[in-house]
C-alpha cells in the first residue's frame, strides 16, 4: 500500500511487533519481580501462574526481554548518539517542560530525553542480565561465592528500580507528545508532527523521498 503524501514512516511492522512484545514481557517481569521483592507484593506472583511458576519463568522471560530489547536497541544505536542541537535542547529544558516547542532547536529522530531513556535501558537491562545470571538457581548460582550472589541480588533490585522508573517516564512522555503512540501502533507520523517534534529527521526523510522520486 502506498503511503499518503502527508505521512512519513517511523517504524516498520517488525519494529512495532518487537516493541509491543517487549512491553508485555517487561510488565510481566516487573510484576513477578515485585512479588519476590517484598511480601506485600506476593499476590503479584499470580501474573505468572503462582509463586512456583513465577520463580521458574521469571528468569527465562528475562532472557526473552534481553534478546528482544538488544535486537531493537542495536538497530537504533546510531540514532541515539548525541547529535547537533542536542546540547542546546537540553539547555532549554525549561522551554521543553513549558511546551514552548517553537523556541527549541530542531532535533533528529530522537530528542535528548528519548536518548536518555534509551541509554538508561541499555545499562539497566545489561546489569539485570548479569546480576540475574549470578543468582539463577539451579543453573548458575552454584558457580559463584555467596557474598557475590548477595551483591548481585542488591544490584538486581537497584537496576530493576531504574528500569521501571525509566519505563514510567517513557510511557508518560509517549502519551504527553500527541501523535507519538500512533507511530508505534500504525508505524507512521504526519509530516507536520515530524517537522514540529523532530525537524532534522523530517528534513532527512523528505530529502530521501525527493531523491527516490527523481527519474
Ligand atoms: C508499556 C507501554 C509502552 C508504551 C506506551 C511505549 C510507547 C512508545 C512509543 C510511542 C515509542 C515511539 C517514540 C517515538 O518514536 O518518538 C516508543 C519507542 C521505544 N520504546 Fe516504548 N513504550 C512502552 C514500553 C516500552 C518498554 C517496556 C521498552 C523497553 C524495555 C520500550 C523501549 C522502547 C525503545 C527502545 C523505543 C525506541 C526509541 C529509542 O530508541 O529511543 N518501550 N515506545
Amino acid at each position: 500500500m502506498k503511503m499518503p503524501r502527508d505521512r512519513l514512516i517511523r517504524y516498520s511492522p517488525l519494529d512495532r511487533a518487537n516493541h509491543w512484545t517487549m512491553a508485555m514481557v517487561f510488565v510481566l517481569l516487573a510484576l513477578s519481580g515485585l512479588a519476590f521483592f517484598h511480601p506485600a507484593f506476593f499476590f503479584l506472583s499470580h501474573t505468572l501462574g503462582g509463586p512456583v511458576w513465577a520463580r521458574i519463568l521469571h528468569p527465562f522471560l528475562g532472557v526473552v526481554l534481553v534478546l528482544l530489547f538488544y535486537a531493537m536497541a542495536a538497530r537504533h544505536v546510531r540514532r541515539n548518539l548525541l547529535g547537533e542541537n542536542d546540547v542546546q535542547w537540553m539547555r532549554q529544558i525549561g522551554d521543553v517542560l513549558d511546551n514552548r516547542d517553537e523556541k527549541l532547536p530542531p532535533v533528529g529522530k530522537y530528542n535528548p530525553g528519548q536518548k536518555l531513556v534509551y541509554w538508561s535501558l541499555v545499562v539497566s537491562i545489561a546489569l539485570l542480565l548479569i546480576s540475574g545470571v549470578i543468582m539463577w538457581r539451579p543453573w548458575f548460582a552454584g558457580y559463584f561465592p555467596i557474598p557475590l550472589i548477595r551483591f548481585a541480588s542488591l544490584l538486581h533490585a537497584v537496576s530493576a528500580f531504574v528500569a521501571i522508573v525509566t519505563i514510567v517516564v517513557h510511557v508518560y512522555a509517549a502519551i504527553w507528545v500527541k501523535g507519538s503512540v500512533r507511530s508505534m501502533t500504525r508505524g507512521w507520523v504526519t509530516r507536520a508532527w515530524a517537522r514540529h517534534h523532530h525537524g532534522l529527521w523530517a528534513r532527512e526523510q523528505e530529502e530521501a523521498q525527493r531523491r527516490e522520486q527523481q527519474p
